[in-house]
């Protein structure tokens, strides 16, 4: 089932999630879902709480990547109760986008690798080292499960110079190709 994705300026994207339990009722199915919204809406990356469940989940296919990332290749994961244990090497830009924010691309710095700890779909614990592309998704989606977006990480100037596109999304005066949910009442 394709569920609605949330756009900015809605109340969920900024709060805390809690974690997720074995005994989570429909996690299956809400894992499936999820895949199904993300590839529907041409994602690489989706976390719960993009679809109105503050969970500590998020699910990544980075295989679109795989012609300029090798690594990228069948990249396809589940990351439940992830926690982030370093990042490192020297910052560099990458060109990204959120299915919350329909039209938006923008240059983001981050770090090129990382340490993270997380459950898989079985609750099996892994600790992994990622860099590049695949090291870039799941900063981005870490950060939604924290309730930070990614035009939070610009410099304040840059976040001036899209104002209006962001009030526009955060009114749900945005055409997204997907099917979205907004907070707002259209006029
Ligand atoms: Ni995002």
């Amino acid at each position: 089932m394709i569920l609605p994705i949330v756009l900015f300026g809605d109340p969920i994207l900024k709060k805390r999630v809690e974690d997720v339990s074995p005994e989570q009722k429909d996690l299956k199915e809400f894992i499936e879902n999820m895949y199904e919204t993300m590839y529907a809406a041409d994602g690489v990356g989706l976390a719960a709480p993009q679809v109105g469940k503050s969970i500590n989940l998020f699910i990544m296919d980075a295989s679109t990547f795989a012609d300029e990332y090798p690594d990228a290749k069948d990249f396809k994961k589940v990351f439940i109760n992830p926690e982030m244990i370093e990042e490192s090497g020297e910052e560099w830009l990458f060109n990204e986008g959120c299915l919350s924010f329909p039209h938006l691309r923008e240059e983001v710095l981050r770090k090129p690798k990382i340490i993270i700890n997380y459950l898989d779909e079985n609750f099996v614990e892994h600790e992994e080292t990622y860099e590049g592309i695949i090291a870039r998704i799941i900063q981005h989606e870490y950060d939604h499960l924290r309730g930070i977006v990614f035009v939070d990480r610009l410099t304040f100037l840059k976040k001036q110079l899209i104002k209006n596109k962001l009030i526009n999304i955060s009114k749900g005066n945005v055409n997204a190709p997907y099917k979205v949910k907004t907070t707002r009442i259209k006029k």
